[in-house]
């Protein structure tokens, strides 16, 4: 059987006494990039930041790699291998790229740099970049640069938030190239209302609604749904 690398069972979480994710029950497989799906205010950031703890779980179980993580902090949860790329795409304005990309390194040893040196490649314009201060870079740029900060430490997954919110489609398919280029590396799940770039990048949906998932299954089986995609996503 495949191996499951996150798994969420009956999670719920509130935020005051607002009743936000209502029981999510999902399994990520390792290495298939895997998409979270729905409207606005479906609860998919919510889901991701009750993986990463950043919002606190009331009940439900969250396990990485057969391992339970809620109710750790987000540092340590960090340190077991989940990367996050929040929608705001916080990058330090006032340090250098190269400052950003090594602040995020947990450590810096030769693995690191060899790590770094890959990430790069990847990220040519990043390097071009290298010395000017990221509050100067593009939406794209910054949107790459947070991309590449967290694909930095070599993460069992990497949540990304909606990396192509508020780009130019032309920056889309960049950040899509970018991706595209990771997707192999790490176990990707990504939140992303573009439907094009999802089902370009994933091979597995979750499809939220209400704070629950309400469908899942393969994203070539969802690109022909035409029903379904007009049901919860308000495209046909
Ligand atoms: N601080 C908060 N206080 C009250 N309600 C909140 C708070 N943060 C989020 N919510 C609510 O939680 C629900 C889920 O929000 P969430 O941000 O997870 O949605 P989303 O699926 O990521 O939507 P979007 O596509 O717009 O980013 C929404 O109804 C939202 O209004
Ligand atoms: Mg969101």
């Amino acid at each position: 059987m495949a191996e499951s690398i996150l798994s969420l069972k009956e999670v719920h979480t509130y935020i005051v006494q607002h009743h936000i994710l209502q029981g999510v029950t999902l399994d990520v497989t390792a290495g298939r990039p895997t998409v979270f799906l729905g409207r606005n205010g479906a609860g998919k950031s919510s889901t991701l930041r009750a993986i990463i703890g950043l919002n606190p779980v009331t009940s439900g179980e969250i396990h990485l790699a057969g391992r339970p993580i809620q109710g750790r902090k987000p540092y340590e949860i960090a340190r077991l291998g989940v990367g996050f790329v929040a929608e705001d795409r916080a990058v330090f304005y006032n340090l250098s790229v190269e400052e950003n990309m090594r602040l995020s390194m947990f450590e810096e040893n030769e693995q690191a740099w060899n790590r770094l040196e890959t990430v790069l490649d990847l990220f040519p314009d990043l390097k071009r970049l290298w010395r000017i201060n990221a509050g100067l870079l593009s939406g794209g740029q910054k949107q790459m640069l947070a991309i590449a900060r967290a694909f930095v430490n070599d993460h069992r997954i990497l949540l990304i938030d909606e990396p192509s919110k508020g780009l130019a489609p032309i920056v889309v398919d960049q950040v899509g190239e970018s991706l595209l280029q990771i997707k192999d590396k790490t176990t990707i799940i990504l939140v992303e209302q573009n439907f094009h770039l999802a089902s370009l990048v994933g091979t597995d949906y979750f499809i939220l609604d209400d704070g629950r998932v309400v469908h899942q299954g393969l994203m070539e089986d969802l690109v022909e749904d035409q029903a379904l995609k007009q049901k919860y996503l308000g495209i046909g």
